[in-house]
Parts: C-alpha cells; structure tokens; sequence
C-alpha cells in the first residue's frame, strides 16, 4: 500500500483528504494518508485523525515515513515542499497554482520533471471539457473562432474558505488571475491550443494591494481565432463559484454553464444537442450522500488516476496533467499580469507546438 503524505491541511487538504480516504476505504486505490503536516499543529491533527493517521513532528519527518507528498499549503508553500520531496525521490502531487512568480514555477517544473508527478489542474479530468475539447479537436464543426469564458467566485478569503492568504501578493502571486483562473487559462490552451499573443486589463477594486479581483484577458491565434476571459472575485457571498464558457466555431455553437458534467450544450444549422457528462463508473461506492458524490469525484477522479499509475508503473509512472501543462498556463498568466502593468498592450507568448493555424 502506498503511504501518503499530506503537506498542507487547509481547504484542498481537507477535502483531499476526505476524497482519498473515500476511495482509500472503497478499495478502489491500493493507498492512504499515513501522515499529516501543517505549520498549525491543530489543522495537521484534525486530518490525521480524520484519516487515521499520524500528526508529522515536521515537514523531514512527514517525508521520511512516506512514499508520495500530497502538497496542498498555500501557493507559496509549495516550491520548498516540492524541493525538500524530490530530494528524497518522492513522487508529489502539487496543487495548483505552482508558485507566485514564473520563475519559482520554472523551477517547481524542473524539480518535478525529475519525479512521477501530477498538477491539481482538477479541470483537465472534467467530463464536460473532456467532451467539448474532443469535439473542437475533431473538426467537425470547422475552425473554432471565438471562446467566451466567464468565471466567478466570491472574495476566498472568507466563507468556506478559512484563510487569509489570498489577499497576500507575497503569498499567493496575484489576485482571482492566477490563483482560480489559472484553470481557465489551461482549458483555453487545451481546447484552442497555444495563442500567439495575451493583452489584458487588471483591478483591485476591493483595494488589497497586488491582489486583481477583476481581470479581463484577451488571447489572439494564428488565423484570426480569439479568445476572451471575465475572472471576477465579487462579494455575493451566497453564490457558489461558476463558469460559464461559449464557443463559437464555424458551424456550431457550444456552451456551458457547470464546470464538472454540464451538460454541453450544441447548436448547429441541423438542431440542438444536450450532452450529458459522466461521472465515474464507480462513483456509487463512495459513502457519501449523493450531493457530495459529484463535488468529491470531481477530485477523487485525478487522484486515483495518479495513485493507479503510481501502483501500476513505479518510478516510471506519469500523472496528467503535469507541469509543462501547468507551466503553459502560468506562461499565459504571466504574459496577462505583464499586459496589465504596461496599460494593456499586446504581449507575444511563447511559441508551443499545437498553435491553431
Ligand atoms: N485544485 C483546486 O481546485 C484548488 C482548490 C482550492 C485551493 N487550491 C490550491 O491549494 C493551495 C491551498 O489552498 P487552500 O484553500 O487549502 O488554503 P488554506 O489556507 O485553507 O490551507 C493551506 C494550509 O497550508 C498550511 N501551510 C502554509 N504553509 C505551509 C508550510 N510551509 N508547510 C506546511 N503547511 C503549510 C496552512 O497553515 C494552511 O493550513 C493553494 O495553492 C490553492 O491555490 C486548489
């Protein structure tokens, strides 16, 4: 069995820690938490506990009882995780973002190239986007032409999100852009394939210094394709965070408006279709009422995918999605937070195979 440790025992770290311990006592993987670490002793405990297993002494300690670092602390936290794990060889599963600056990034991705690894870009295993990318990349409706992403979520700072670190730049390297819509920027890039060129508009409405609360990004391609992106950070605090994405291709239009199954919408001169997406085939194992089955496979799904392979290939095993698919993002996000510093100009990307034509 592999033992896991969980590095981080906030937010993610609780609800990894429920989503593994669901598949751990289903017998769907062949591991489990053993460890537990948090610099609050108190958060380490609790989830140790909860997933009978033992409060770490130290991040060294936790590393040395493990085979797998499970790195959940906030975004600032996770370059000298991530270093002190691969020193011993680890395989890691590292949250997203990778880290504040681009170049603590480049180097997450070089440390983590060296090891099986996994990124915690949860939204690469949704059945929705799996679906809407498979269309797009099968050309059926022709060129896609324009995307519309809109992703909004309440200031995290607050709520079920019981932490501050978010309106900290040192911490967490930017506002709503980088921390939550560094998925979005990752699906544009899956579904469009790599832009040619970002510009972008950033403010700080609600006042908290290097911390964008309303972005809006503009991404161009090669053959006139665009995409755009809203990311908002408001205070509806009654409002669970939601995306809605619309794609225009040249002869259909998709849209949807749930992140995890949609359905994904697509209309076409021929008549309208509903997509459904799927969950897991062995969603129904899980011990948890039917309304967090979802929300929980939507994590459950990656982790076991990387556990599998972890089992199944050792030391040669492969996560997906992993950091040249992180990397590509942060490189969008970097270039965006650039644009909007320089007053909103065009900033070239870097090249990457894929690009549409
Ligand atoms: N993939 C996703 O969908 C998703 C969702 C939420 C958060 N995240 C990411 O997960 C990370 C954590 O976010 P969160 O919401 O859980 O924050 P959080 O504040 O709730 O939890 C972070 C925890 O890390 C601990 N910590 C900080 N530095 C540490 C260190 N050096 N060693 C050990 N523990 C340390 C803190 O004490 C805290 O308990 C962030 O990078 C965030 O962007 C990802």
């Amino acid at each position: 069995m592999l033992r896991i440790g969980l590095v981080g025992c906030g937010h993610i770290g609780t609800v990894h820690s429920y989503a593994l311990r669901q598949l751990t006592d289903a017998g769907l993987v062949d591991a489990a938490i053993t460890s537990t670490f948090d610099t609050d002793p108190e958060r380490a405990q609790r989830l140790a506990e909860a997933s009978n297993a033992s409060r770490a002494e130290s991040l060294e300690a936790l590393l040395d009882a493990v085979d797998v670092a499970w790195i959940c602390t906030w975004t600032n936290g996770h370059l000298p995780a991530v270093e002190a794990a691969v020193a011993r060889g680890l395989p890691v599963f590292c949250e997203k973002p990778l880290a504040p600056t681009l170049p603590d990034c480049r180097r997450i991705a070089d440390l983590l190239g060296t090891v099986p690894h996994q990124v915690g870009l949860v939204l690469r295993h949704a059945p929705v986007f799996c679906n809407l990318a498979e269309i797009v990349h099968s050309g059926r409706y022709g060129k896609p032409m324009a995307l519309v992403l809109r992703d909004d979520q309440y200031f995290p700072i607050q709520g079920m999100y019981g932490s501050t670190w978010r309106s900290d730049v040192a911490k967490a390297g930017g506002g709503t852009l980088i921390e939550h819509s560094i998925h979005d920027l990752d699906v544009i890039n899956w579904v469009l394939g790599p832009a040619g060129s970002v510009s972008a508009h950033t403010a700080s409405i609600f006042g908290y210094e290097g911390i964008d609360d309303s972005a809006a990004v503009r991404l161009d391609y090669a053959g006139g394709a665009t995409a755009s992106l809203i990311s908002v950070w408001h205070q509806v605090t009654t409002r669970p965070s939601t995306r809605r994405l619309e794609l225009f291709c040249e002869e259909a239009f998709l849209w949807t408006e749930d992140d995890y199954l949609g359905p994904l919408h697509v209309e076409t001169s021929a008549g309208s279709e509903t997509i459904e997406g799927r969950p897991p085939t062995w969603i129904d194992r899980l011990t948890v009422p039917e309304v967090l089955a979802k929300p929980l496979a939507q994590y459950a799904e990656p982790s076991k995918a990387f556990l599998d392979a972890l089992v199944a290939d050792g030391a040669n095993a492969r996560g997906f999605p992993g950091v040249e698919v992180a990397l590509a993002a942060h490189e969008v996000v970097d270039g965006a937070y650039r644009s909007a510093a320089a007053g909103g100009g065009t900033v070239p990307l870097p090249t990457r195979p894929g690009a549409l034509r």
